[in-house]
């Protein structure tokens, strides 16, 4: 069961050598987490061993992030992204996540991998908090989930194509 957290406005960040690891079964349920990823949520590794990632899953999130993300590693592909977690006591923490499928010797999907850096905070700051309070808004303004996630996906694609670069030229341009 994913707990009930509220979200606080304490921030918790970590060193730029740490390296926060899991791992996921096809449906993104915890395998593997390294300690400083217990660490930092405050989850024990055995706590979050078989939970669905979205235990540490932020509500200022937009959802058409883990559209794409999702989307993304359904054709195979990798991604990186800059999400905001939560920790056990509703604090939040900026990553910048770089998440893959692992594949078998017969190259077939065999779960996902995740392994994530402190993000620049002046990034966070000046582009993605805007970026995704924008997107959270338009999601947040469709009386239908499904409609809100279509919208506020449009919209990342526009603005995306609005700088004339594929998601990833953008996500390393900043
Ligand atoms: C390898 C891997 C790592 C993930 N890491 C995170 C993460 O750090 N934070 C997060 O909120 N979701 C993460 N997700 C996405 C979650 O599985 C989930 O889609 C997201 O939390 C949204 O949850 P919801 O659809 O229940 O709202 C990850 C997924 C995979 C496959």
């Amino acid at each position: 069961m994913k707990p009930r957290v509220q979200p606080t406005s304490e921030e918790v960040t970590f060193l730029s050598d740490e390296i926060i690891v899991s791992k996921t079964d096809l449906k993104g349920r915890i395998t593997y987490a390294n300690a400083t990823f217990s660490k930092i949520c405050g989850y024990s590794r055995a706590e979050l061993m078989n939970a669905p990632h979205s235990i540490i899953r932020h509500p200022d999130m937009p959802r058409c992030v883990f559209k794409l993300l999702w989307d993304q590693l359904g054709e195979e592909r990798e991604i990186f992204a800059y999400v905001k977690n939560m920790t056990r006591n509703g604090a939040f923490y900026w990553v910048f996540a770089h998440v893959t499928p692992s594949f078998d010797n017969n190259g077939s999907v065999i779960g996902y991998h995740s392994s994530r850096r402190l993000p620049d905070r002046g990034v966070v700051r000046e582009v993605i908090e805007p970026l995704y309070g924008a997107l959270l808004q338009t999601e947040a303004s469709y009386a239908s989930p499904k409609d809100g996630l279509a919208a506020s996906f449009a919209q990342l694609v526009n603005v995306v194509k609005s700088k004339a670069v594929s998601y990833d030229e953008l996500i390393f341009s900043l």
